[in-house]
């Protein structure tokens, strides 16, 4: 056991709960985020389940009427955070960003649901199914217009892997001429050398304002933004929640949703096959704009199986990736392939690890009968977690903590997964 980082970690969630919802790290990501809100909930379950499940609730509070949850809810101004409420000018209450981020919470909801006393629990997942259903309804509707079985984004923070190289191609489409001078608040709390460069941060500032001109009407927004990009992990991510609506679905008796779920999971089934590379053997995004294969491997191709597609031949590839990215970068899985020329080891999606992106990769590897690489996943985090304490990410070269410290997700993956015993804890 590991009594003093369990207690540090709990330590961490607590001094980050706002009230009904906790903050990824004070000063850098001052509200509530919504993929860091669902993973939070896991770390949470460990200590006090009804708290967990308020995390995902008071998310669910920002939810638009179309059906979008937004990737930020602001809660309270923090004028220390930049873009704020007013750049992304939504006029909705809670003020909210304009776009969505990976749809973890159905998975999340499941592990919850599986570790607690299903009766206490069974209104609130019943109150929260129909909006989770109008959520990822959007997800298929807005972000995969053509019904191609992919989901595209509209914007890098959407996909919560913010300047990872996949996005470089297509952002150069981006107007940035009319965007306001602005002042970054990001490098004043952690080393700009972490962060995203200044030209990526004026294209997501354009693709802003771009999608605030047309008042972030979703029809519009999917069929004009300059940037329209089927990312790897929000198909990944996707798919393995609808699985776990499916299964929510059934357990709640909701029979109408059976169907209506069923026909997304097909759908995905076949669409992922387009983001297959062969040239690569391995799954890689695709400009929806241009048309274009987008030619790098990031950790997000090892989310297939986590999405339950990751098997026979395809599979064997992605763990040929897996062993040659190890013998570069030793605290793997680094988001980004060490031997492509972007690489950098400490910015932020260019190579750093990420223990919840770890932990959705480790639990598709143990659901796919492959524990053995699963488990060497967990403790390489655990390593890391010992090495450097709870930062948002890792250089998988030296195993120093990059960007914010004592951070939520990696704090709530420590108690939820990677602390010895800390499977047990949420199943
Ligand atoms: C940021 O501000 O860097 C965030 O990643 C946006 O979600």
């Amino acid at each position: 056991m590991q009594p003093d980082l369990d207690a540090s970690a709990k330590a961490i969630l607590r001094q980050n709960d706002l009230g009904g919802y906790t903050i990824p790290t004070k000063g850098l990501y001052p509200y509530q985020w919504n993929w860091d809100s669902a993973f939070s909930a896991l770390g949470i379950a460990t200590y006090d389940m009804n708290r967990a499940w308020q995390e995902i609730e008071t998310l669910f509070e920002g939810q638009w009427i179309d059906g979008m949850v937004p990737h930020i809810v602001f809660r309270k101004n923090d004028p220390d955070y930049f873009p704020g409420p007013t750049v992304w000018g939504a006029s909705v209450s809670p003020p909210t960003s304009g776009i969505s981020q990976p749809p973890v919470v159905a998975t999340v909801l499941r592990a919850l649901w599986e570790g607690t006393d299903r009766s206490a629990y069974r209104q609130r997942l019943h109150r929260l199914f129909p909006k989770i259903m109008h959520w990822h309804r959007w997800f298929h509707t807005y972000r995969d217009p053509d019904d191609l079985g992919v989901i595209a984004t509209v914007h890098p923070w959407e996909t919560g892997r913010d300047n990872s190289a996949e996005w470089d191609q297509a952002l150069a489409a981006v107007d940035v001429s009319g965007i306001e001078a602005y002042e970054r608040r990001d490098t004043g709390h952690v080393d700009p050398s972490m962060r995203p460069h200044a030209i990526e941060y004026d294209r997501y500032l354009g693709l802003v304002k771009f999608c605030r001109d047309i008042n972030w009407d979703p029809e519009k927004v999917a069929r004009e933004c300059p940037f329209f990009v089927a990312d790897v992990g929000l198909t990944m991510i996707l798919l393995r929640a609808d699985r776990d609506l499916l299964w929510m679905a059934v357990e709640l008796g909701e029979h109408d949703a059976v169907a209506e779920i069923s026909g997304w999971i097909s759908a995905a089934e076949q669409g992922v096959t387009r983001l297959w590379n062969d040239d690569l053997g391995a799954y890689t995004a695709l400009d929806l704009r241009s048309g274009q294969r987008i030619d790098h491997i990031t950790s997000s191709t090892f989310l297939a199986w986590y999405a339950g597609v990751g098997n026979g031949e395809k599979g064997d590839r992605l763990l040929d990736h897996l062993e040659r990215f190890w013998t570069r970068a030793p605290y793997g899985v680094p988001s980004l392939d060490p031997d492509d020329a972007r690489f950098d080891s400490i910015r932020y999606w260019l190579g750093p690890v990420w223990l919840v992106v770890n932990y959705m990769i480790a639990c598709g590897l143990f659901e796919q009968g492959q524990q053995d690489v699963g488990e060497r996943i967990r403790m390489n985090s655990r390593e890391l977690v010992k090495r450097a304490g709870f930062y948002e990410s890792f250089c998988p070269v030296t195993g120093k903590g990059c960007g914010g410290g004592d951070f939520s997700w990696s704090a709530a993956m420590w108690l939820a997964w990677a602390t010895p015993g800390g499977l047990k804890a949420v199943a």
